[in-house]
């Protein structure tokens, strides 16, 4: 089975993350999100797979290359401009034969796929959305249907108070080819807001699949610790970390803990760690390759990249710092702070929170 993925945009919602890479790299639990929505693909038996680029192309395709690594078989298409999310999909037409899926770039989910497929078959639908409920639709794109799960009509972004449910889009679909018979090549064209509004008004069979199945759209930084978070949790699983998720902390080949450091799991700690004396980390956190801990320092539901250096008796709750930061001695890192890649925090420095530090500074 085919699927294509928009990983094109800009992932500004992640930013200062990715300002020096694409949303599709950042990592997940120290593997590049990517890999993680590749091998939950494969799984679900889609494995013939077009990746639509437009941002920083070649970061994917370097790391990819034709997906052999991931067992799977990756092909890519460029855009010069952005197409918008259906203008990326009929970009990749010539690699479409039969019905295929499509994901958007940042969702991390259990969805039961090949259920979806026989829905999808089932009511002969051309278009099927998969649906998700959230708590507060207000900020996403709700889908009104009706009892037979015929789509009725997209709300975008409506006030808590009108939204007719809370079902939202969840950036996955299952499309028929003829559907974007419709779209000018070369045009820009968006799903929610053109493409299926144009087929509901010619009456075509577009049908919601709904389900409670795990899923998050990954691309703000709070939700982008809450997915390491329940990945570490077993809230929902990933096949690149189901053996590690069986163990309550996770070290991996080089990492040194000193015996009076106190580790209270999940953590995951990348290669070549090290953990001072009476430093507390508490999970779940993790700590990608090289980073290190200094005596009396606290993590607590920490996310940290590659390299990053935590001075002593510092601290670092429920934020995300990037690669090659250092966290002078006695900083105090307040919850929901976003850490670009290369900062220098300065010795007793207190980032307040929710703030955020753009890459290559030093506050
Ligand atoms: P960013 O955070 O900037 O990526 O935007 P978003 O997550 O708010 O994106 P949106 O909901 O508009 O798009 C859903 C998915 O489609 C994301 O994974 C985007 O990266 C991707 N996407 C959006 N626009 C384009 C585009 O023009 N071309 C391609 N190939 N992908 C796109």
């Amino acid at each position: 089975m085919k699927a294509v993925l928009l990983v094109g945009g800009e992932g500004t919602r992640l930013r200062p993350l990715t300002c020096n890479t694409v949303k599709a790299m950042v990592p997940i639990v120290n593997r590049p999100f990517l890999q993680h929505l590749l091998g939950y693909l494969k799984s679900h038996g889609v494995d013939d797979i077009v990746v639509t680029l437009c941002y920083l192309p070649d970061r994917i395709e370097n790391r990819f290359g034709n997906g052999s690594e991931c067992g799977v078989k990756l092909a890519y298409v460029m855009e010069e401009t952005p197409l918008g999310t259906a203008g990326a999909v009929k970009n990749a037409e010539s690699h479409l034969d039969g019905a295929f899926f499509v994901f958007n770039g940042d969702i991390i989910t259990n969805i039961d796929l090949q259920s979806m497929l026989s829905f999808h078959r089932k009511r002969n639908a051309v278009a099927t959305i998969a649906l998700t409920p959230v708590e507060n639709p207000s900020a996403y794109g709700v889908v009104e249907t009706a009892s037979d799960g015929r789509v009725k009509r997209f709300i975008e972004k409506p006030p808590a108070d009108q939204a007719p449910s809370n079902l939202i889009n969840a950036g996955i679909y299952i499309l028929e080819p003829t559907v974007l018979q419709g779209i000018p090549h070369g045009s820009h064209c968006m799903f929610e807001r053109q493409l299926f509004p144009s087929l509901l008004s010619d009456g075509a069979a577009v049908f919601a699949y709904s389900t409670s199945d795990y899923w998050i759209d990954m691309g703000t930084p709070e939700k982008y610790r809450q997915v390491q978070y329940d990945l570490l949790q077993r809230k929902c699983a990933s096949l690149l970390y189901t053996e590690t998720a069986a163990a309550n902390t996770v070290a991996a080949h080089g990492t040194v803990v000193h015996q009076s450091a106190v580790l209270e799991g999940p953590i995951v700690f990348g290669n070549n760690c090290s953990i001072g004396a009476g430093a507390r980390i508490k999970g779940p956190t993790v700590l990608g390759d090289g980073c290190s801990v200094s005596d009396g320092s606290i993590l607590d539901k920490a996310i940290l990249w590659q390299n990053v250096r935590v001075g002593k008796e510092a601290s670092v709750r429920e934020s995300v710092i990037g690669d090659n930061c250092v966290v002078g001695r006695s900083s105090v890192i307040e919850p929901g702070s976003v850490v670009g890649d290369n900062v220098v925090i300065t010795e007793g420095s207190h980032l307040q929170t929710g703030q955020r530090v753009w890459p290559d500074t030093t506050v």
